[in-house]
């Protein structure tokens, strides 16, 4: 059954708007730091991901249901691509934005409040689309 996606937003906010606390120190002993993961998607996949955004055709990459900011910093970092962020609980993306300056990123990410039902973007903007964990 496909859950419903008011659903899915509100059981996510609620998520983004608890202390990342203990979630933070696990990160750090797991990752080497806090990485505001909000699903499965470990370091390693997240580099793999970076690599593949790279080696495709040079333009922005476009982090669906971007949660925290998570794969999206890493992937903006290390391809060097333009990145947006999209999602829809505000908290989620508050975290993002800050995941983001923090790590001196902000003139290449935007961070925009958007179903990926119903993107509002042209077609072909972007050279990749990256979702992890999303369909859960
Ligand atoms: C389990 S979290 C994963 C977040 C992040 N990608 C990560 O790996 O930590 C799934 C995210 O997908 C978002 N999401 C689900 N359906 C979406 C949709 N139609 N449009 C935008 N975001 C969506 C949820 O709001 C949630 O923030």
């Amino acid at each position: 059954m496909i859950p419903d996606l008011e659903d899915v937003f509100e059981r996510q906010a609620r998520r983004y708007d608890r202390p990342l606390g203990t979630w933070a120190e696990l990160e750090k002993k797991a990752f080497g730091q806090a990485v505001g993961s909000n699903g499965y998607t470990i370091l390693a996949e997240a580099e793999e991901l970076a690599y593949l955004s790279e080696a495709k055709v040079a333009g922005p990459v476009l982090d669906l249901g971007t949660g925290r900011g998570w794969p999206g910093w890493l992937i903006a970092e290390h391809a060097e691509r333009n990145l947006v962020a999209i999602d829809v609980p505000m908290a989620g993306l508050q975290h993002a934005r800050e995941a983001f300056a923090a790590r001196d990123l902000s003139l290449r990410t935007q961070v925009i409040a958007a179903d990926g039902m119903a993107l509002p973007f042209a077609s072909e903007t972007f050279s990749s689309v990256v979702h992890t964990d999303v369909f859960c």
